[in-house]
């Protein structure tokens, strides 16, 4: 009796152990490009719009804060979406609203730094960072991405790379892009 109170003891604290490191909030691996600033729910709505969600497309957000455009494209659309954060705490908050909000079978969150994740499977991809890093995002996004995939920017646009569209929601920018042939890339 004495030893399987002992042995539960034990469990539980390793248990409790356990679920306290997964439940801390751990640094992001390297200091983020850019702090996080929530797109307007409007806006979030325009680009979705903008970029022509469907229940077929994979949607990247590359920096998704809280995770609210995945979450909109898959509750207003059926789409699947991805968001990737460097912050772990950002990516802790989106999964518990993508909970929230009955779509965590569709959207997924992962903590990575956007510029070396995985981002071919997607078919849109969703932006709000700064230029520089649009700039500097551009020949991953042609390598990567299958042509045809869309790219909506909120704020900022990708330098010489001209958009097919631009449009103003609340005073703000919106742009999208096309990945084009393999032939056409530059
Ligand atoms: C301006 S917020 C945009 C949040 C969300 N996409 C939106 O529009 O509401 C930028 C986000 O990018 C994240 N971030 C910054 N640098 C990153 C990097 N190198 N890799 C992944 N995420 C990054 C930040 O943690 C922040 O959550």
């Amino acid at each position: 009796m004495v030893l399987r109170t002992f042995a539960l003891v034990v469990v539980i604290a390793v248990a409790s152990g356990a679920s306290g490191v997964a439940g801390q909030a751990t640094a992001p691996q390297r200091e983020p490009d850019v702090i996080f600033v929530p797109t307007p729910a409007d806006v979030v709505d325009a680009m979705l719009k903008l970029a022509k969600v469907t229940s077929s497309d994979v949607v990247y957000d590359l920096g998704s804060g809280d995770g609210r455009i995945p979450i909109a494209a898959a509750k207003t659309y059926g789409a699947r979406g991805v968001g990737i954060d460097i912050d772990p705490e950002r990516v802790r908050e989106a999964t518990g609203n993508a909970r929230s909000n009955g779509v965590a079978d569709k959207v997924t969150f992962r903590t990575e730094d956007l510029f070396t994740a995985d981002i071919s499977p997607a078919t849109v991809v969703t932006l709000y960072l700064l230029e520089p890093l649009n700039l500097k995002l551009v020949p991953k996004l042609m390598k990567e991405l299958k042509p045809g995939t869309r790219i909506v920017s909120h704020a900022f646009d990708m330098g010489d790379w001209k958009p097919q569209q631009k449009q103003t929601v609340s005073g703000r920018p919106i742009y999208l892009w096309t990945i084009p042939q393999a032939s056409q890339r530059r």
